[in-house]
This record gives structure tokens, sequence and C-alpha cells, in this order.
């Protein structure tokens, strides 16, 4: 039996229209997720951040974990740069994600930190070893902050949506197999340009850890949340991000240097959108979820729910360091997908609303 679990939420952030989105940095809530200032484990950050910045960009896959100090102030974190982006850009966004990340989430000691042009994470608690396969439905218990900007003139919705999907699907296909890398060309991580009125551009990747199966449920659990965001719309750029894989689409080009993949327009059509069903109806989270027995289940149950009454909690900025987009109306959202749980407990009722979080209701979805 293979049983995927996955708590995911998704924060809808609407913003103007713009061809690189603001960084997000989401901070983690609850007990056990502060420090003090001044504090030994500050000044474990400090170091780790300051150490982090190069040894990330000079890393052949753009992509580094640290660990610096000793417990309890123990710092961990990782940092993985786009693809595109040098060594010089590389390290300036990850310096600033973490000026950013302790800015917006003052004294917090777990915040993960979603810039332009890279992905950083920090947190007292071990968090990479989520990766080991046998572990992986625990590692999807992130976040994904989802920004989305204003409408833009197409020809049709439906075509263009069609057109969106198409080159996100490619990316999704593309980055997967891409399992080599080098100084120029990265593991799981792909640009693409598709012709349209007008045209879309889109990029993919995952940290370079992941095995391609679990890239694969990454990329298209990120699809799958970015439709919720576009479908029936024409907006301009959506990006979706989690911290171990990142999706986006935009109508101005956004990455440096030529696209890796060309993709074609999908024929013209009338119809409508196709809606994709209700997040989680039919749709397995984690294929690569591992044979799950009844006991192990119990306890990845108590797990998931330990983290989803901490993640209630949790808020999101945007940083106004990286793009003036601060003080704007957001719409934001949360849903949380435990249909895995459902299926596990046999007991859950679906489509219960379970309350109201820091930024507006929270449904549990089957
Ligand atoms: C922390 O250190 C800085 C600079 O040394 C100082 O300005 C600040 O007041 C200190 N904060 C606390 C809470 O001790
Ligand atoms: C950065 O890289 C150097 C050289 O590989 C290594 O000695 C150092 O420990 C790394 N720093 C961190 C914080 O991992
Ligand atoms: C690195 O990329 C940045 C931003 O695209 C650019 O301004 C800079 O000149 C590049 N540096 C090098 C050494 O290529
Ligand atoms: C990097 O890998 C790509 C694809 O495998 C290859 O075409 C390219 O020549 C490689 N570049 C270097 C510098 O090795």
């Amino acid at each position: 039996m293979h049983v995927g679990y996955g708590i995911v939420a998704v924060v809808l952030v609407l913003l103007p229209p713009s061809a690189t989105p603001a960084g997000i940095a989401d901070c983690d809530e609850g007990v056990g997720n502060t420090y003090v200032a001044n504090s030994t484990f500050e000044a474990n950050l400090n170091v780790l951040a300051a150490a982090l910045s190069p040894n990330v960009s000079v890393a052949p896959a753009g992509f580094a974990v640290a660990t610096v100090g000793a417990d309890p102030d123990k710092v961990f974190a990782m940092a993985l740069c786009r693809g595109d982006v040098n060594a010089s850009a590389c390290s300036a966004c990850v310096a600033a994600a973490f000026v950013d990340g302790k800015k917006d989430c003052p004294g917090n000691s777990g915040v993960a930190m979603y810039e332009d042009a890279c992905v950083a994470r920090f947190s007292r608690y071990r968090f990479m070893d989520f990766l080991s396969p046998d572990q992986w439905q625990v590692s999807q218990m992130i976040w994904y902050p989802e920004q989305a900007s204003a409408s833009v003139d197409v020809p049709a919705v439906g075509w263009f949506n069609a057109a969106v999907t198409k080159i996100l699907a490619a990316m999704v296909d593309h980055a997967v197999t891409s399992t080599t890398g080098n100084s120029t060309t990265k593991k799981y991580f792909v640009t693409g340009e598709e012709e349209f009125d007008p045209n879309i551009y889109g990029f993919a990747q995952c940290v370079p850890d992941l095995t391609p199966a679990q890239c694969n449920d990454c990329l298209k659990d990120l699809l799958f949340y970015a439709k919720q965001a576009y479908l029936g719309k024409s907006l301009s750029w959506v990006r979706v991000n989690s911290v171990w894989c990142r999706l986006m689409y935009s109508v101005q080009p956004f990455y440096r240097g030529r696209a890796m993949l060309q993709v074609s327009a999908p024929p013209p059509t009338a119809e409508a959108p196709v809606l994709s069903p209700e997040p989680g109806s039919g749709k397995k989270i984690s294929t690569a979820g591992i044979a799950a027995g009844v006991a192990s289940s119990v306890v990845v149950l108590l797990i998931l729910s330990v983290f989803a009454f901490v993640r209630f909690r949790r808020r999101t900025k945007v940083t106004d360091a990286v793009h003036p987009l601060k003080k704007i109306t957001r719409a934001q959202c949360m849903i949380f997908d435990l249909s895995a749980l459902q299926e596990a407990t046999e007991n859950f009722s679906p489509n219960n609303k379970l309350g109201e979080g820091g930024f507006g209701a929270v449904y549990k979805v089957s």
C-alpha cells in the first residue's frame, strides 16, 4: 500500500503587475520557534548567513546546506539559487534572504525565505533529514506561498490558461528529467519560452538532493496549486514555492539567458478552461510515499497534527526590501489538504471548515 501524506497550505498573495514578484518570508510560529536578541543562537545565525552565501554561490548545483553552533543554539540552514543566476547574484540573493528573513520574522528561529533568485531556510530544528525517502511525505508539510499578479490582456482566457498549463507541465517534466548538472546546466532546473500572445516564460527547479520521483511529486503539487490560482483568469504571472521546489510562469521574461526549452502554443480553444477537481479529490499527494503500515500511519498522523497546529498560526509577509510593494491589499487563503489523512483515519469528514487562521478561513479538503 502506498500512502502519501501531505498538509499543504496555499497562501495566495495578489500583487500588482510586476516582472518579478517580491520576496516572501514565511515565519515558523509557535512554541520553540523563537530566539532572544543578541543570544548565542542569533550569533550562530549571523555566522551561518555569512558563510552560506558564498558557499552556495560556488556550489555546482547552486545549493548548499550548513549547520553552525552546538545544541541548544545550533542553526540549520539551506539555500538554493535559481539555476540561471550567476555566482555573485546568487550570493547577494542568499545574503538578502537572510536579512529579509530576520527583519520580517524578528526573533523567529525558523524562517523560509522565497526571493526572486533564491530560496533559503533556517531553523533550530533539523529539516533536511526529511529528505530521506521514508520521510518524504513529512517533508511535504511545507507551505507553498503562492503569489499571483493582476490580469493582462489575452486573446481568450481559456486558450491562455491552456498555454500556461502547457508550458508549466513541460517545465515540470523537463526539470524532473534533468538529473545531471554542471556549472552551466543545473540539476532539476529548466527555463522555457512559449510563443503566444503574449509570450509566456516559465521555470521549474528542485533541490538537487531529491530523487527524480520526489522532484516530480513536489513540482506536480505546485502545478496543482498554481492551477487553483490561474485557471479562469489571465494573471500575468504566478509563482508557487516550497522549500524543495519552485514553479513559475510570467508573460514577461524574468530569467537570465535564453530559454532552455521552446514550447509551442496549444491550438486555439473557445472552451472555458477545464477547472481542476476539488483539491485532493482523486489526487495523490505523494506517489513516492513509502509503503506505510498502520503503526507508521498513526505516528505520522500525530506528527502531522502537531505540525498542523503549529503551522496554523504562521504568518506571511511580503519583504518590502526587494520590491516597493508593501502595504498592498492582499487576498489570502489557506488550504489544508488532508485527503491522505482522511484515507488513513477513515473518519475525517471532508469539506469541514477547521476554523479561522491568521489570514483567512482554514479548510480541511477531502
Ligand atoms: C543587542 O546588541 C545591540 C548592539 O550591540 C544593542 O544595540 C541592542 O540594544 C542589544 N539588544 C538587546 C536586547 O540586548
Ligand atoms: C563553506 O565551505 C567551506 C569550504 O568547503 C567549509 O569549510 C565551510 O564549513 C562551509 N561553511 C558552512 C557554514 O557550511
Ligand atoms: C551576474 O548577474 C547580474 C544580474 O544579472 C549582473 O548584473 C552581473 O553583471 C553578473 N556578473 C557576472 C560576473 O557575470
Ligand atoms: C553541462 O551539461 C550540459 C548538458 O549535459 C552540456 O551540454 C554542457 O556542455 C555542459 N557544460 C559544461 C561546462 O560542462
